[in-house]
């Protein structure tokens, strides 16, 4: 079983595959591939060294780049690796460039793909996440799925219903396993009091590449009155605040460097809510029952929005000032998801031994 990851969110949805299959290592050996289009230490390595201390076998070293400079660098790079390994499935996760690149590049030799979180959708394709989505979704044999909506959507664009398996959340299994762990995690070696601050996460080429990441920080700044903003900062997020000039230390408004995935989940825990833009971090605080507020006018994940503490506020920084009133008014609510349950892995890999 060849395993691709390549970027931070890649981490957590396959190294719970990756450790279900070394356990039953008389069936199944995975082999671990590094594409590097993520190299910062804080974006990588420490999400391998908490999620199980797996090290790859081949790191690709494809860095950053444009989307086709790094799709085509993941497709020449991993070719030879494949063709070498000769694996009975490749397994790529989620939707980042890495991820189509990997599946396209199996399936032009014939080997079989499977898709861990097939069938998400926004129905934006000005995303380059969502082009990925379709477009490995269309070259893979096997489609785990994790919410009920991936199943209709997939049957929609023409894949056979004998390829989608619901095997549930594997994401949700890495913080299952990791829960002690994050409920350890203590806010005041921050400084932070718990209930008492908003963690916000913005990366996306949408927020933060133009105008309205200067009219977010606005609102963050405005809205540090009432809450403590705690907003460990994406590189490519930090670039662009460096052009502006911001950066801050300031009690009630921290840009901090991006931290590791305990103490992440372990912040999010006990904050008062969440401000994103991210994918995963909106089944997280589903899962945590923290509320979740998404700087997006869309979202492939509106089981959060539907029975989870997901509100779309749209691509709209002014709405950063009613996060107040909706923490007040919002009811709060804890039961996960079906199948988000830790055991996701399990069942994807008793699909694999059936295959
Ligand atoms: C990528 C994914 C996005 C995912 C995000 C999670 C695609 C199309 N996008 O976006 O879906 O939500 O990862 O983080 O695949 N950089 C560093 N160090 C790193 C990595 C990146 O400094 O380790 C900087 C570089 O300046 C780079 C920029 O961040 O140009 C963006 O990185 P890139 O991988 O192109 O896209 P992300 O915005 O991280």
């Amino acid at each position: 079983m060849l395993c691709v990851v390549g970027t931070r969110p890649n981490f957590m949805k396959t190294m719970p595959v990756v450790a279900e299959l070394k356990r039953r290592a008389d069936r199944f050996e995975p082999v671990l591939v590094h594409t590097g289009q993520h190299y910062d230490a804080n974006m990588s390595e420490i999400f391998l060294r908490e999620l199980g201390g797996f090290t790859p076998k081949h790191m690709l070293g494809v860095g950053s780049g444009t989307h086709s400079e790094q799709t085509a660098r993941v497709m020449e790079r991993i070719e030879p690796i494949l063709a070498r390994e000769q694996p009975d499935v490749v397994l790529v996760p989620g939707d980042v460039n890495s991820t189509l690149a990997a599946a396209l590049a199996s399936a032009q030799l014939g080997l079989r793909v499977g898709h861990v979180e097939a069938g998400l959708r926004s129905f934006d394709r000005t995303m380059p996440e969502e082009l990925n989505r379709v477009l490995t979704d269309q070259v893979s044999d096997l489609l785990f799925t994790h919410s009920p909506e991936a199943r209709a959507n997939l049957l929609v664009e023409g894949r056979p219903e004998s390829a989608i398996h619901h095997v549930g959340n594997t994401m949700i299994d890495a913080l299952a396993a990791l829960r002690e762990r994050i409920e350890a995690v203590e806010p005041r070696s921050r400084g932070l009091d718990p209930g008492e601050y908003l963690v916000v996460t913005l990366h996306r080429p949408s927020l933060v590449d133009g105008a309205l990441l200067a009219e977010a920080v606005a609102e963050l700044e405005a809205l540090s009155d009432r809450l403590v903003i705690f907003f460990p900062v994406h590189p490519r997020t930090r670039a662009r605040l460096e052009r502006l000039g911001v950066d801050s230390n300031a009690e009630r408004f921290r840009l901090v460097d991006p931290i590791g995935y305990t103490e992440f989940l372990g912040l999010v825990r006990a904050a008062a809510g969440v401000l994103t833009d991210s994918g995963g971090i909106q089944e997280e605080t589903t899962y945590l029952g923290v509320p979740c507020f998404t700087l997006r006018s869309t979202t492939e994940r509106p089981i959060t929005v539907s029975e989870g503490t997901n509100v779309l506020l749209g691509l709209a920084p002014e709405r950063i000032a009613e996060i107040p009133a909706l923490l007040d008014s919002r009811p709060h609510r804890s039961e996960p998801p079906p199948l988000w349950d830790g055991r996701a892995a399990v069942r994807l890999v008793d699909v694999l031994a059936r295959e």
